[in-house]
C-alpha cells in the first residue's frame, strides 16, 4: 500500500531545466521524510508538485490517499504547507494572519481565535501578536508562517526549509513541535539544509541532485554506505608517522592514509571503542607519542559531500538568487 505521500516518476521541466527528472517517493504514514540536496536540486519543485502548486509534466502523485493531479482541491484540504518563503500577509497582525487561516479552513470565529492564541503562545509571538507582521524580524515571520501551517492539524504536512533563519533556541523548539506532531500521527515531508536536522527528525532520507533521487535510506544506512568508522591519530612528531602507520595497518580494515603536515593518520576499522583502546596501548608500547586520537563515524555531512560532491549550503532567503546565479 502506498504511503501517505507517494510519488512515481515525477518530471517537471522549466524550459531547458529538468527540475525533476523522474522522482519516486514513498513516505509511510506517521513518519518523517527528509529531502536533502544542494541548491537547485529540485526540492522545492518536488514540494510544489506534491502540494498542487505546480503541475508536473508527467508522473503520479498521491497524498493522503488522494490523487494530486485529479483532485487538487481535496488534497489542499488534507495538507499543511510551510514554504521556503514565508507566506504571511504583511499588513495583517500575527493574530489576524492566524485567525484568517482558521476561517479559510471553515473554523468558527471563536475556535479560530482560540487556536490563534494557542499558536502565538507556542511560537513565542504573544508579545508581538497585535503588530502588523511587516514589523516582524525574519525569524518571527518564519515562526508565524509555521504557526499558520499548523492552524488546522492536517494529516500530511510539507515543510520546505522550516528552520532556515531561526536561531538555535527557536530551531530546537520547532523540532519539539515537529516531534509532537509526528507522535500524534502526522506524516511529514521536510526539506532542510541542516543535515543535523534531518539526522534528528527524519526516519528516512532521500538525497536529490539534478532532479533525481541519488540515495535513500535511514541516516545510519547512508552513513554506513559512506564507509563506516575509522580511527584518526595525530602523532606528536613527524618521525612517528611511519611507525604509527605500521601499528594502524595491523588494526585497520583498509588502507592507512597519512598527512605529513598535520601528522594525522586515518584508517578504516571495525570494532569500536575496544579496538581504539588496543590501538592506544600499542602506540604507547612502541613509544609513539600522540596529540590526539579518536574514533570517527561519518556524519550526515560526510554522506552529503561524498554523494553530491559539495557541502550543504545554507540557502538564506536573500541568498537564493545569488546562489542560483553562481551555480
Ligand atoms: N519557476 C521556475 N522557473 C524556472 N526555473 C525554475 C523555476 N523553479 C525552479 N526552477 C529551476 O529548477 C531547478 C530546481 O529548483 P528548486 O527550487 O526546486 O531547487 P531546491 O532544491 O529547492 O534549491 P534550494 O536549496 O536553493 O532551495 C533550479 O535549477 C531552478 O532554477
Ligand atoms: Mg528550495
Amino acid at each position: 500500500m502506498p504511503g501517505a505521500i507517494y510519488a512515481e516518476g515525477l518530471v517537471k521541466t522549466f524550459g531547458d531545466v529538468r527540475a525533476l527528472d523522474g522522482v519516486d517517493l514513498d513516505v509511510p504514514e506517521g513518519t518523517v521524510l527528509g529531502l536533502l540536496g544542494p541548491n537547485g536540486a529540485g526540492k522545492t519543485t518536488a514540494v510544489r508538485c506534491l502540494t498542487t502548486l505546480l503541475t508536473p509534466d508527467s508522473g503520479k502523485a498521491v497524498v493522503a490517499g488522494i490523487d494530486v493531479l485529479k483532485h487538487p482541491n481535496e488534497v489542499r484540504r488534507s495538507i499543511g504547507l510551510s514554504g521556503q518563503f514565508a507566506a504571511v500577509d504583511e499588513y495583517l497582525t500575527g493574530r489576524e494572519n492566524l485567525q484568517m487561516v482558521g476561517q479559510l479552513y471553515q473554523m468558527r470565529a471563536k475556535e479560530a481565535k482560540l487556536r490563534a492564541v494557542e499558536l502565538l503562545e507556542r511560537f513565542h509571538l504573544t508579545d508581538a501578536a497585535d503588530r502588523p507582521s511587516k514589523t516582524y524580524s525574519g525569524g518571527m515571520r518564519r515562526r508565524l508562517d509555521l504557526a499558520a501551517a499548523l492552524v488546522v492539524s492536517p494529516p500530511v504536512m510539507f515543510m520546505d526549509e522550516p528552520t532556515t533563519g531561526l536561531d538555535p533556541r527557536n530551531r530546537q523548539q520547532l523540532w519539539e513541535v515537529i516531534q509532537e506532531l509526528v507522535a500524534g500521527g502526522t506524516t511529514l515531508l521536510l526539506t532542510t539544509q541542516y543535515l543535523e536536522e534531518a539526522d534528528h527528525l527524519a526516519h528516512d532520507i532521500c538525497v536529490v541532485d539534478h532532479g533525481r533521487v541519488i540515495a535513500r535510506g535511514t541516516s545510519d544506512q547512508l552513513k554506513a554506505q559512506t564507509g563506516g568508522e575509522r580511527v584518526e591519530v595525530v602523532v606528536h612528531e613527524r618521525e612517528h608517522i611511519d611507525p604509527a602507520a605500521e601499528v594502524l595497518r595491523g588494526f585497520g580494515k583498509g588502507e592507512v592514509t597519512a598527512e605529513s603536515h598535520t601528522r594525522r593518520l586515518t584508517v578504516p576499522v571495525s570494532g569500536g571503542a575496544k579496538l581504539l583502546a588496543e590501538v592506544i596501548r600499542e602506540l604507547d608500547a612502541r613509544g609513539i607519542e600522540i596529540d590526539d586520537i579518536g574514533l570517527r563515524r561519518p556524519t550526515l555531512d560526510d554522506v552529503f559531500i561524498s554523494l553530491t560532491g559539495h557541502v550543504a549550503e545554507e540557502a538564506g532567503e536573500a541568498g537564493q538568487d545569488e546562489q542560483e546565479a553562481a551555480a
